[in-house]
């Protein structure tokens, strides 16, 4: 695999491949000294056209755990401001020396776009509507931890649907991982169609509720709507919001998720999203050794060196920086 651009590139057998190689970077996060020179004269470079805290914070720590050195490209203090296109863009990046680029657009399609100009690793951080693997993977990992497996597992994917590259990816890692999605949303807030996506489709989240391990919560995305597509926000809170009295209807062991940024009050109350069954923490901070693995795989040095990812785990034990 040369580029990460959708959870497709990867299927079953490359999720558990990313998810074990996580243990070992969960493993060298907790250390005092959190870095291997894994990527050692390695350049990660964040391309980021799109506003983002969580996923550009942690692709860059990923980075800096593995020794590699950053690159941040901004929008609003690069050249873009004077007309410069994506095309001249990559090729300047390129010119500077870049191994990874991790690009994050508003528009679908642009890192695979990238992908076919540059000749460093392109990992897709969010496009558009279309996917965002890295958020599916530690998502992934996330429920993994918690639960065991995530094989027979019942997922409610809650919200805006049809704007979320999040729900896109998540729908595929986690069918491929065995797990029924269930998505409960207002029509107007599905796509379309929704012919080939193997999931169910609930306009209830109460009845929903009590039948689910995980309620994955999304946040009403209104800087992609181009229309009014819920009567008033208050409305959809009173249907679809995540408030207390709904989240005593999920079972004992039942998990909260949310990919962040929330819209505490909208999508789901404060007190629900601190609940101790609310794992959102933990999904920002999973995002860093997933996306260690992510760029250890791609950028090759894993192989070469280790051979295999066990005799990788059992070199990390020792190495240090
Ligand atoms: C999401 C995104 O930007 O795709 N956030 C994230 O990466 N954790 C979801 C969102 O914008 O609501």
């Amino acid at each position: 695999m040369k580029h990460l651009l959708s959870i497709d590139d990867l299927g079953s057998a490359g999720i558990d491949e990313v998810l074990a190689l996580t243990d070992s970077f969960v493993e060298v996060s907790s250390r005092s000294i959190p870095k291997v020179p894994a990527l050692r004269g390695k350049t990660v470079v964040s391309l980021f056209y799109e506003d983002s805290t969580r996923t550009r914070m942690s692709f860059e720590t990923a980075a800096k755990r593995l020794s590699a050195d950053t690159m941040t490209f901004s929008v609003g203090t690069s050249s873009v401001k004077k007309g410069e296109s994506i095309r001249d863009t990559v090729q300047t990046i390129e010119a500077i020396g870049a191994d990874a680029i991790v690009v994050r657009h508003r528009s679908s399609g642009v890192p695979a776009q990238v992908a076919n100009w540059a000749s460093a690793a392109v990992i897709n951080a969010g496009d558009g509507w279309h996917e965002h693997p890295t958020q599916a993977l530690l998502d992934t990992y996330t429920i993994q931890k918690r639960l065991g497996s995530l094989e027979g597992r019942h997922i409610a994917i809650i919200g805006d649907i049809k704007h979320s590259r999040v729900a896109r990816s998540n729908i595929k890692a986690f069918h491929a991982m065995g797990a029924s999605v269930t998505l409960v949303a207002p029509s107007t807030l599905l796509p379309p169609s929704l012919d080939g996506w193997p999931v169910e489709v609930s306009h209830d989240l109460d009845s929903t509720l009590p039948t689910v391990d995980v309620a994955y919560v999304l946040r009403m995305q209104r800087e992609r709507m181009s229309e009014a597509l819920v009567p008033t926000l208050r409305e959809y809170t009173e249907r679809f919001g995540l408030n207390s009295r709904r989240a005593d209807l999920l079972s004992q062991t039942a998990i909260v998720m949310h990919p962040g940024p929330m819209n505490r009050g909208v999508e789901i109350d404060a007190a629900v999203a601190d609940r101790a069954n609310s794992v959102v923490v933990d999904q920002v901070r999973n995002g860093v050794p997933v996306r260690m693995a992510v760029l250890f795989l791609l950028l090759g040095s894993g192989s070469e060196m280790f051979g295999s990812i066990d005799s990788f785990a059992s070199e990390m034990e020792s190495v240090r920086v």
